[in-house]
């Protein structure tokens, strides 16, 4: 077997698990390049594991196509979770539509509500959720566990490609002719809201596009918890 084959062939098991052991249990999904992988090895398998995209007012057309292109492919309707109303309304009358370009404290509050508190609301009830992070994404990942526990929604998290390269990512949906978000081909590696991801230039990290004003360890958007917290910010980088 290629490393790709017992890639998938783990993973394969590690999602059978999580539906077998788990029921309820999601994958929450940003329709990139990862998540597909995750998206097709559930859907083609018929895992019967929910997926849900968190659809924050800011994500790129091309994200948004990708909804309609999990549909075509597998008949599948991704459910979606949006941010309160009230919510987005309060900070933009207050703060204005894009603070969080100001300081860190004001991105985050962005990202609370419309990723986090949304995110609360589409694991409710489940006893474990899966994600597409992978360890060799940021130097916030690197110590990333398969299985992990999440504090913070008291119940059992998965990262079933912790271990895989983007290398393994891109071969998988190239072999399986899985559809991918246009904008990777657009120099997007690592998609978020539109006004918060820019393109990187070969060589750079691959994370260098999201929140590229902060310092690389405070780019993660609270949705995941590192080493039982909260990942630690530090100041805005000038
Ligand atoms: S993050 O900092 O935005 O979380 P990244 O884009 O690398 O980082 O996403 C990591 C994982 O978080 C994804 O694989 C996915 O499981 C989850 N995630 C991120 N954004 C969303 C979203 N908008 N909807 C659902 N899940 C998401
Ligand atoms: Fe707001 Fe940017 Fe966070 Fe999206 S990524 S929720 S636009 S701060």
């Amino acid at each position: 077997m290629s490393n790709l084959d017992t890639l998938v062939a783990d993973t394969l098991q590690t999602l059978e698990r999580i539906a077998a052991e788990y029921s309820p249990a999601v994958f929450a999904s940003s329709l990139a390049a990862e998540d597909m992988v995750l998206t097709d090895l559930i859907l083609k398998n018929r895992l019967g594991i929910g997926i849900f995209s968190l659809e924050t007012g800011r994500l790129h057309k091309e994200t948004l196509a990708m909804l309609d292109k999990v549909k075509e492919r597998y008949g599948y309707d991704i459910a979606l979770f949006r941010p309160q109303q009230e919510a987005v309304d309060g900070y933009v009358t207050q703060h204005g539509l894009n603070a969080f370009y100001d300081s860190v404290e004001m991105r985050r509050e962005c990202c609370r509500i419309r990723k986090v508190e949304p995110l609360g609301r589409a694991l409710a009830g489940n006893k474990a959720w899966i994600t597409g992070q992978r360890r060799a994404q940021a130097a916030t990942r690197s110590s990333l566990a398969v299985h992990e526990d999440d504090p913070a929604h008291l119940m059992d998290k998965f990262n079933p490609l912790a271990d895989w390269s983007e290398q393994d990512v891109w071969d998988y949906l190239r072999i399986h002719d899985v559809p991918v978000n246009a904008l990777h081909a657009q120099g997007f590696p690592s998609i978020g809201c539109e006004p918060c991801t820019r393109a990187i230039e070969p060589g750079e990290d691959v994370r260098a596009g999201r929140w590229w004003w902060e310092n690389p360890e405070s780019k993660e958007c609270g949705l995941h918890v590192v080493d039982g917290k909260l990942i630690r910010i530090k100041s805005v980088a000038a």
